[in-house]
């Protein structure tokens, strides 16, 4: 390790000179009940916790606070832990997403304002992990991420179960009545049976793999379980790290670079990865002003295959994927693939770290020979309906829907399909493309998962599980389905999805990367001129920030003043 000069430290203008302020803060720190020698001269470490009985995903991060605390002491660091808003996915309205840019500011400017050499970043639920990669890219302080892992597989009656997306199968069941009110909440209690996150593949495990794959964490974070002792002893190697990358000045630049990011696509391309990776590596890489795009996706995609069988898109559950190998694994597959030298925040390459990972089940993490898929798991579509792109998740989806072209049925609002999709009246049939406008990043507002537009009550008694859905919102990770997602521009600001009418053709064709209505140019433009805008849905406060500088999904939904550089249209 190298030697720390305190006079280089950063947080030494705070504690360290001869002026009044730096005997006061010295003061102040005393008052906490530390003595002179615990902290002078020392690095400090900030440890950034997302913790928040408000948010049950994050909930168990003081404990792993704790064990980062160990480490910090242990490699000659000051810890000193601080909250930031924490966004948890279950419970807050409108949806979590119309927050996760306040998180990131919240991270960015704790970071910025406070005297701290490094910072060791606790999340754990979907928008926690990129909101703390987002502040801390801009706050560009040594910065290493502990996420809080997931839980344990939910298990009812000898069954395991993925929260999310077999809940929602189960819900299905309920909704036809082929499952009661009590054995319901029998299920309820079975379905998430520790602290931690989604167990399947869905935002949350797919941020975390993010995040180790572009090399902010240590190898392993993003399966270990929860609950599981060896996370509390990642969490304590982190808070060692995290001292030592203050002598080695390992910023977040360093590390997420343009090739870290190629690196990270391929690796949510072979995990079948959440369609919200997109719109939060696209958010992360424009506060680092790297020139990352909505087509980088679908470039990698078709290169990289699918290798990792957990739900949605495949059978495990993410404990599975942990005992089976875990990231590194799949890492270590796709390394002819990857840019091998890019840095970690261990200080050795990926490829020095993931050489030598060994795989012990070949059904959870395939071969690159024998893929589950031979593309990745997200791709771009774009044709008229979606000029600026929008995305699918081909290995959630029916493969008989990836080619398809039917009649329009056409919901107005949330609002509108939520009132009736139960309706048994409702006109609809297996061919019929469900489409639902104003759920993009003004028009819900927030950009909420409201894509995953539940199969139609009618349908579902006829036994059609699956249909071709569309729209402009996104979708949680946990879902699956034919669904088209992200249409950009959306309905809200004027996109062509608003002007989309129940019985207009569309086509989606995948291999071919297509989303066309067949409606000629001059009738979309004659539509689109007397189409009303719906007017703002606020008109003060943070929620006006918000529509007054979100980007597109295809840009990453951040705001256009916390971009590095000017995001290009
Ligand atoms: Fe927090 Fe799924 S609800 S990760």
């Amino acid at each position: 390790m190298s030697k720390i000069d305190p006079t280089k430290l950063r947080s030494y203008t705070w504690f360290n000179g001869k002026e009044y302020y730096n005997f006061s803060r010295r003061a102040n720190l005393r008052s906490m009940g530390f003595s002179r020698e615990i902290f002078f001269g020392k690095p400090v470490i900030g440890i950034c916790n997302s913790f928040s009985e408000l948010n049950n995903c994050n909930a168990h991060l003081r404990g792993l606070a704790e064990a980062v605390k160990r480490g910090v002491w242990e490699a000659g660091g000051f810890p000193v832990e601080f909250p930031v808003i924490s966004l948890g996915e279950q419970y807050m309205k409108p949806t979590t997403m119309l927050f996760r840019n306040l998180m990131a500011m919240d991270v960015e400017e704790s970071i910025r304002a406070n005297p701290v050499d490094a910072v060791v970043l606790l999340c754990g639920c979907d928008k926690t992990t990129p909101a703390m990669l987002m502040g801390a890219a801009s706050a560009d302080v040594p910065a290493i991420v502990v996420t809080g892992g997931p839980t344990l597989s939910g298990n009812y009656k000898n069954t395991p179960f993925g929260t999310g997306t077999d809940g929602r199968k189960i819900f299905d069941l309920h909704r036809i009545g082929q499952i009661g009110a009590e054995e319901l909440q029998e299920i309820e209690g079975c379905m998430v049976r520790s602290a931690g996150h989604c167990t399947v593949m869905g935002t949350a495990s797919t941020m975390a793999s993010m995040a180790e794959a572009l090399g902010m964490t240590l190898p392993q974070n993003a399966a270990i379980p929860a609950v599981d002792s060896r996370r509390a002893a990642l969490a304590e190697q982190s808070g060692k790290r995290a001292v030592e990358m203050v002598a080695e000045d390992m910023r977040p630049s360093k590390v997420m670079t343009r090739q870290a990011f190629e690196n990270a696509i391929a690796v949510d391309m072979a995990i079948g990865g959440s369609t919200n990776a997109v719109v939060h590596l696209l958010a992360i890489a424009g506060r680092l002003g790297l020139d990352l795009v909505l087509d980088d996706f679908d470039h990698v995609s078709r290169r990289t295959p699918f290798l990792v069988n957990v739900r949605p898109s495949g059978e495990h559950l993410m404990e599975d994927f942990f005992y089976a190998g875990g990231l590194p694994a799949v890492m270590r597959e796709l390394l002819p693939l990857l840019n091998r030298d890019c840095i970690t925040v261990n200080g050795k390459t990926v490829a020095e770290n993931v050489a030598d990972a060994p795989c012990h089940n070949r059904d959870v993490i395939r071969a690159m020979d024998a893929p589950l898929h031979p593309e990745g798991g997200t791709v771009v579509l774009r044709g008229n309906l979606a000029p600026d792109g929008a995305v699918f998740k081909q290995t959630a989806a029916s493969p008989e829907f990836c080619k398809h072209t039917g009649p329009a049925f056409v919901f107005e609002t949330y609002q509108e399909m939520h009132d009736t999709i139960d309706s048994m009246d409702l006109p609809v049939d297996a061919n019929t493309v469900l489409v639902m406008k104003n759920g993009g990043p003004k028009g819900a507002p927030g950009f909420p998962e409201w894509g995953h537009i539940p199969m139609p009550k009618v349908l579902l008694a006829q036994g059609v599980k699956d249909c071709v859905r569309i729209s402009d919102a996104r979708m949680s990770g946990t879902s699956f389905g034919t669904v088209v997602l992200h249409v950009s521009p959306e309905s809200a600001i004027g996109g062509p999805l608003s002007i989309v009418e129940t019985g207009d053709t569309i086509t989606l064709d995948v291999e071919a990367r297509e989303l066309r209505l067949h409606v000629d140019d001059a009738e979309i433009a004659r539509r689109l001129a007397v189409r009303p805008l719906p007017p703002p849905a606020y008109d003060r406060g943070y929620g006006k920030l918000f529509l007054d500088h979100v980007t597109q999904a295809h840009l990453g939904c951040d705001f256009d003043f916390l971009h590095a550089v000017k995001p290009k249209e």
